[in-house]
């Protein structure tokens, strides 16, 4: 996954696809040139709804692996450390563990690697960016929400890209930034500007009538690959 996200891309999240046809939408942004899927796992409790657990990783290996796609897990729970293992077994090629949840970051991180899995650590739009400082060395990916977390289709929360700029200073450019929430065609030059490689997009692309042609155009507009 590392090579994957050595440069800009847009990373469609399944939260805002149309459950009955998942297959069918993931298969369709893979086409228009996605390889890095992103997994929305909420508890009811970190985030008051429940969204879906590993079965979901599962079901979409074939169609997202016969093109090269990683899985990338956004882990909105609390007690994370309980779900590392079942989200490596399932296939994940990056955890991402909110800070604000996780009261053992340092380990963490660690356990994540060891499975052989990229280790992220995430930050709520009210969190101090100076959570990743300690553990600068162990961090894969650093995700900046841009929005509050729990619910697709909100709106982008402008504060987000000066955050992006001063982690981006704070971690150097081997740790690959990602941004989650809000980011649409319009917003996506923003964060990739700002310093984010990884760009989640939900509503914008599986909201919309045509997944594969909404792909293409925020691709274009960040300068990814498509
Ligand atoms: C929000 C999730 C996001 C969500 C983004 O809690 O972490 O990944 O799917 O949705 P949009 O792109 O619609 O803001
Ligand atoms: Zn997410």
């Amino acid at each position: 996954m590392k090579k994957l996200i050595d440069q800009t891309r847009i990373a469609p999240s399944i939260l805002s696809a149309d459950f009955s046809r998942l297959g069918q939408h993931v298969g369709e942004v893979m086409e228009a040139g996605a390889r890095v899927i992103h997994i929305d796992v909420m508890d009811g409790s970190f985030v008051p709804p429940i969204s879906f657990g590993p079965v979901v990783i599962e079901a979409l290996a074939d169609t997202v692996r016969s093109v090269g796609g990683v899985f990338d897990v956004h882990l909105m729970i609390d007690h994370p450390e309980r779900q590392i293992d079942a989200f490596a077994a399932a296939g994940a090629d990056s955890i991402i563990v909110h800070s604000e949840a996780a009261s053992h970051v340092d380990r963490l991180l660690r356990a994540i690697r060891d499975k052989g899995v990229l280790a992220g650590l995430a930050v709520c739009p009210g969190t101090p960016i100076e959570v990743f400082e300690p553990v600068a060395d162990l961090v894969d990916i650093a995700l900046i929400m841009s929005v509050n977390p729990g619910w697709g289709g909100q709106a982008f929360m402008p504060g987000s890209l000066d955050r992006i700029r001063r982690v981006r200073e704070l971690l150097g450019p081997d740790v690959a930034i990602e941004v989650d929430g809000g980011v649409d065609v319009k917003t996506a030059p923003l964060v990739a500007d700002a310093g984010a490689r990884l760009l989640v997009a939900g509503s914008a692309v599986f909201g919309s009538d045509d997944p594969k042609a909404a792909y293409s155009a925020i691709a274009e507009a960040a300068g990814a690959p498509v």
